[in-house]
């Protein structure tokens, strides 16, 4: 065997250490820091500057196709079969649908949801689901403005010109008990969330169902609070997946000297705690009841549908689209949805999922 001598080792490891301190890569990049909570407590956030500038380059939003018009006949009384958008101007409707398209399909066209040959033709499935959707988009602006505020959202801000956004979960069979006690993970131990190996699927029980989250004693020697093991490891799975699609660090939220705390909480963390419940809304009034609609290979291994977590809108940063107020040029997204009555299910036909539209 070859033995390198000990003074080679050593001028390598020399100039190894001043290339280190001296070329690009090996440095420390420029950051900016603000400062989320109290002095002393060591809440800040740390930005890289070259990662904020690729965000800018990630979050530009498209542009309304003209400005908007709500004058003229409705689109009710001009169209067959308008449903949810009845109340907007002609013009005004068109616009949305020269919109929606370039967020949703841009390269697919109106006929991704239509029917080329008929307009009012119910009986493509995307057409069903963007009904839908269309409500779930007027439900967030005007019901959520708790977390929403007045940036609101629109199609883009999940789709991003996808028809299905990129960003999506389904329930996982990993984490689902198996008969017998052997081979029943539990959905631990598999590397996934956060380069760890907690919990895979936090989702399911946490914003799906509405599950505990809160693990914390309140009291010494608790008596009426336990939580198991388990029950604490999905919860530091979900806090570390809001971390990453939000790209902030837990300080952002909390003071790690008390987690539970909400009195040392950051403003952010109340915003956090109501875009949970709307997560779990948008995932069991919207998605969930849509999974007869969809064909089966936009379905989970468990058959369950495509659902929403933090990425979906945030994308990796504090603000989905950093904030853009894309939607504030689309006033028809902000009413409440009317009817409630359009939830499908039996009425929608059959045969929709025989004849899907795939990519
Ligand atoms: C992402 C799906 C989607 C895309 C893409 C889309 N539409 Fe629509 N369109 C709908 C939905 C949903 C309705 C029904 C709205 C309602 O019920 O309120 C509709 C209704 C219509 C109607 C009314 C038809 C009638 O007589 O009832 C017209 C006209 C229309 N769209 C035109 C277009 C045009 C033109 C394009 C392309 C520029 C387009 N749409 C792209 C989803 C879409
Ligand atoms: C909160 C995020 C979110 C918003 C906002 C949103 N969607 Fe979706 N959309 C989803 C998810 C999740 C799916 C399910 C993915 C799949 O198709 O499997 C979906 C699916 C769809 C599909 C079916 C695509 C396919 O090929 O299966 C259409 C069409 C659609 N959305 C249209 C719209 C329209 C139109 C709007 C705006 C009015 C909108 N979406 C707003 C999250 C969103
Ligand atoms: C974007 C804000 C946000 C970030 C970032 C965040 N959390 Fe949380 N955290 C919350 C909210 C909101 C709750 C309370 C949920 C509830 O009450 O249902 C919570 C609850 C918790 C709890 C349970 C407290 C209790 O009462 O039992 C722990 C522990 C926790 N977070 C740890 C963390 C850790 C560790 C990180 C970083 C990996 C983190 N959090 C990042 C918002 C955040
Ligand atoms: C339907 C899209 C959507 C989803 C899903 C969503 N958010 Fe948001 N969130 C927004 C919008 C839009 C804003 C910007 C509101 C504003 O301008 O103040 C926002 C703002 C926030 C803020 C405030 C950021 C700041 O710097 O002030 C926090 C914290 C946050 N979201 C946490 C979450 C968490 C945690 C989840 C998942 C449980 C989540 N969001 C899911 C749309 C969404």
């Amino acid at each position: 065997m070859m033995k390198i001598p000990l003074g080679l080792l050593a001028i390598i490891a020399g100039f190894l250490t001043v290339a280190m301190f001296t070329t690009a890569g090996w440095d420390l990049p420029p950051t900016d820091d603000v400062q989320t909570g109290f002095r002393g407590t060591g809440m800040v956030q740390i930005d890289d500057r070259e990662q904020v500038r690729l965000e800018q380059a990630m979050n530009q939003v498209p542009e309304a196709p003209w400005e908007l018009d709500t004058s003229g006949p409705r689109a009710g009384d001009v169209y067959e079969n308008v449903q949810v958008l009845g109340d907007l101007g002609e013009d005004q409707f068109t616009r949305l649908m020269i919109a929606v398209t370039e967020w949703v399909s841009p390269e697919e066209g109106c006929t991704y949801c239509h029917n080329p040959d008929n307009l009012a033709d119910d009986n493509v499935y995307t057409k069903i689901v963007a009904r839908r959707m269309f409500q779930m988009t007027q439900a967030i602006n005007s019901g959520w403005d708790a977390h929403v505020a007045e940036t609101g959202v629109t199609c883009y801000t999940c789709h991003r010109g996808q028809p299905v956004p990129e960003y999506i979960w389904f329930k996982d069979a990993g984490a689902v008990p198996s008969e017998g006690m052997l081979g029943y993970a539990a959905g631990q131990n598999t590397v996934s969330i956060g380069a760890t190996s907690l919990h895979t699927d936090p989702f399911s029980a946490l914003l799906n169902d509405d599950g505990e989250i809160r693990v914390e004693a309140t009291q010494a020697l608790p008596s009426d609070h336990v939580a198991s093991i388990q029950d604490t490891e999905r919860t530091f799975s979900l806090m570390i997946h809001m971390s990453e699609g939000l790209g902030v660090n837990c300080t952002y939220c909390h003071n790690s000297r008390v987690f539970n705390d909400w009195a040392e909480s950051t403003p952010q963390r109340m915003t956090a705690w109501f875009g949970i419940q709307m997560v779990r809304e948008i995932n069991q009034d919207y998605l969930e009841p849509l999974t007869g609609v969809f064909p089966e290979e936009r379905l989970g291994p468990l058959g369950d549908v495509a659902k929403t977590n933090c990425t979906t809108c945030h994308q990796g940063v504090n603000k989905p689209l950093l904030g853009a107020p894309m939607a504030a040029d689309y006033p028809s997204l902000w009413v409440p949805p009317q009817s409630a009555a359009l939830i499908p299910g039996s009425s929608v036909p059959t045969q929709i999922r025989s004849e899907v539209v795939s990519e």
